[in-house]
């Protein structure tokens, strides 16, 4: 069984997270594809698929969505591992520490994600933190930035990238192991 990886980046921090993804869930001993969704055309040859995107005011970006639009039909009863990339993810975060207890509360997940829930069997949805450079939040935005307690670098966890690649890998042994 081959695994599909597909993610969508605008500055490169998701791509990043994909590859890990790709290389910690073959570490585990399963096959996997890294792809960019903008290349990904047919998935029929996938059982899991892990698709990603970098988080665009509180969306994923135009190509991840448009893609769960395209290939709707074809995940219809495949097994679906989504995550997305912010600024606060579940163990991380390039805001202050309180801000981001609180975003996790109350951030709704992005409407390409819940489609994604319709249309396939999702097994889980995680968020990560990525990255923020100067420049990220130009003009008043970096005012905003600030005040939220941000701070600019790389706020990737990498053990915990590599956890949920595991879980990935042991629920997709599992559930071939089952079908045998
Ligand atoms: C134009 C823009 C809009 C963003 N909007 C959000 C947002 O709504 N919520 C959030 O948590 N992070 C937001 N971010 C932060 C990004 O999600 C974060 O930098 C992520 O690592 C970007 O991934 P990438 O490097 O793969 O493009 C935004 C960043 C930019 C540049």
């Amino acid at each position: 069984m081959t695994i599909l990886v597909a993610y969508a980046t605008a500055k490169g921090s998701t791509r990043g997270i994909a590859e890990r993804l790709g290389s910690c869930i073959e570490g585990l001993g399963q096959s996997v594809d890294v792809r960019p969704v903008a290349d990904v055309s047919d998935v029929h040859s996938y059982d899991v698929i892990v698709f990603g995107s970098a988080i665009h005011n509180g969306q994923w970006l135009a190509e991840a969505s448009d893609a769960v639009g395209r290939l709707r039909s074809q995940f219809e009863g495949r097994r679906v591992w989504a995550f997305s990339v912010s600024s606060v993810g579940v163990t991380s975060t390039t805001l202050s520490k309180r801000l981001a207890r609180f975003l996790r509360r109350v951030t709704p997940e992005p409407g390409a994600v819940r489609i994604l829930r319709d249309a396939a069997d999702v097994r889980d949805h995680r968020f990560f933190a990525g990255v923020i450079a100067p420049g990220d939040w130009p003009g008043f935005g970096r005012v905003v930035f600030t005040l939220m307690g941000g701070h600019y670098g790389d706020a990737r966890d990498w053990a915990d990238v590599c956890a949920w690649a595991g879980a990935i890998a042991a629920e997709s042994t599992r559930d071939t192991e089952r079908r045998t």
